[in-house]
């Protein structure tokens, strides 16, 4: 068995850590501006030119099977799609909202079917929820919010009542747990309570569990849907630590106890999360693949996600990113699945450009060459702890010796902990090679 123990929380994380990786799915009408999913916001446009991507969003090549199909071959295991971003709009068929996906072009609840359709893959199925509300009459402008430089910003907010905005959300959140079957993960995005405005605009408020009254929408989550994962981000401790577009250094620890918690880093194939035409950023496929196992190496989860196109397909720039984990997973994913980071005594024998992986059972090591180095690969000591060693992506045998280097150039390169691989001098033809050691 695996050394390390995670924190207890309320909902069942057993399956989440066994499968790892997760296809975080970014849609909304910001599809149509393309310029990232905050751009309500970052050029604070007004609501009837952003009514202009709610009369024109018409997904006509949205196939929730194709994404499904695509996420299932990159070896991802769930998902976690949004269902209301921060500009307000509503991918699903809300009773307490016109502004949603049926009352456009598209003219139907597409959340259903991005539901029915992963389900059918056999991948879990989450919602993101957005805490910040940009459309909401009674959502109040802050430091956030497309109105903020209005210059009647102030009265604008007059009569707008945060607690009606909070039953919404428990209205809302009510209809996304119970409409559609069993939800496995419910991921609520974000509070800023410390946040405050400045200068003249020091009347501006950040907003946190108080405003979301998150205590009893957290109870209301938890009573329709027992099991479900819930994150941190309404500043009640559930289930869920999320590190955003950053790669942690180690297994992350809850703050007051120190305790290991479940963790899941959500990442970008590029730098925004909604489609955006004219990022430039996409990520190597070396750095797709490390970051999944730099991720396992401690303890995490990863979401990778996707901003799928206003027409509702993925491009091609987001289809050959997922190629990559699927051409890798295929061969390798017995070194992620079920894996977690290695026992304390084997990290200390990790070879240089290297990282390892174990099985939970703790019987298998994974080796992960980043760098493939000539002809050895000394692991000190390992000596005596491992029965057999192959390749993962071919099953070849990885002949190996214990106790010294055997080579006529070395003759005194004895150490008695030592266990050397032996590999062969060209890459095999993946982007990652996993050496896969069986534990004695
Ligand atoms: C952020 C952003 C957002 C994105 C999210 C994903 O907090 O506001 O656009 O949805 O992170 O983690």
């Amino acid at each position: 068995m695996s050394q390390y123990v995670t924190r207890k929380t309320p909902g069942d994380t057993a399956w989440f850590t066994c499968n790892r990786f997760g296809m975080f799915i970014h849609w909304g009408l910001y599809a149509l501006p393309a310029r990232h999913e905050w751009i309500k916001s970052r050029e604070m446009i007004t609501e009837e030119h952003y009514d202009l991507y709610f009369e024109h969003f018409n997904p006509d090549l949205y196939d929730a099977r194709e994404w499904a199909r695509q996420a299932k071959a990159a070896g991802m295991k769930y998902a976690v799609m949004t269902t209301k971003h921060h500009e307000g709009f509503c991918m699903f068929d809300s009773a307490f909202t016109d502004y949603k996906a049926p009352n456009t072009p598209a003219g139907r609840d597409l959340v259903r079917e991005y539901v029915d359709a992963f389900r059918a893959e056999g991948l879990r199925v989450g919602f993101y929820y957005s805490l910040i509300d940009w459309h909401h009459p009674d959502f109040p402008i802050d430091m956030l919010h497309p109105r903020r430089d209005d210059a009647d910003a102030l009265a604008q907010n007059e009569g707008r009542d945060i607690k009606r905005y909070a039953e919404y959300m428990r209205n809302q959140v009510r209809e996304l747990l119970t409409n559609y079957g069993k939800i496995d993960i419910l991921w609520f995005d974000f509070s800023y309570s410390s946040s405050k405005g400045t200068g003249d605009k020091a009347w501006m408020k950040g907003k946190g569990k108080e405003d979301w009254e998150a205590e009893a929408l957290l109870k209301m989550a938890r009573e329709l849907q027992p099991g479900i994962i819930i994150d941190n981000r309404t500043e009640i401790e559930q289930d869920l630590w999320t590190p955003e577009q950053y790669q942690p250094q180690e297994w992350i620890r809850h703050a007051e106890t120190g305790e290991l918690v479940t963790w899941e880093a959500c990442q970008t194939l590029s730098g925004a999360w909604g489609y955006h035409r004219d990022e430039q950023t996409w990520k190597s496929p070396e750095m797709l693949i490390r970051m999944l196992v730099n991720t396992v190496s401690l303890g995490g989860n990863l979401l990778m996600n996707v901003g799928p196109t206003a027409r509702g397909y993925l491009d091609a720039r987001a289809e050959a990113a997922l190629k990559v984990y699927a051409d890798w997973m295929k061969v390798n994913s017995r070194s992620i699945y079920n894996c977690t980071m290695a026992d304390q005594e084997f990290l200390s024998s990790l070879p240089r450009d290297c990282r390892f992986t174990q099985s939970s059972d703790g019987r298998r090591l994974y080796l992960h060459l980043y760098a493939y180095p000539f002809a050895h690969i000394q692991l000190n000591g390992l000596a005596g702890k491992v029965k057999y060693a192959q390749f993962l992506h071919d099953a070849s045998e990885i002949k190996f010796t214990e106790g010294a280097v055997h080579h006529f150039s070395v003759g005194a390169a004895k150490a008695e902990s030592l266990l050397v691989l032996e590999i062969p001098p060209v890459k095999p033809p993946v982007l990652v090679p996993v050496i896969e050691l069986f534990l004695k």
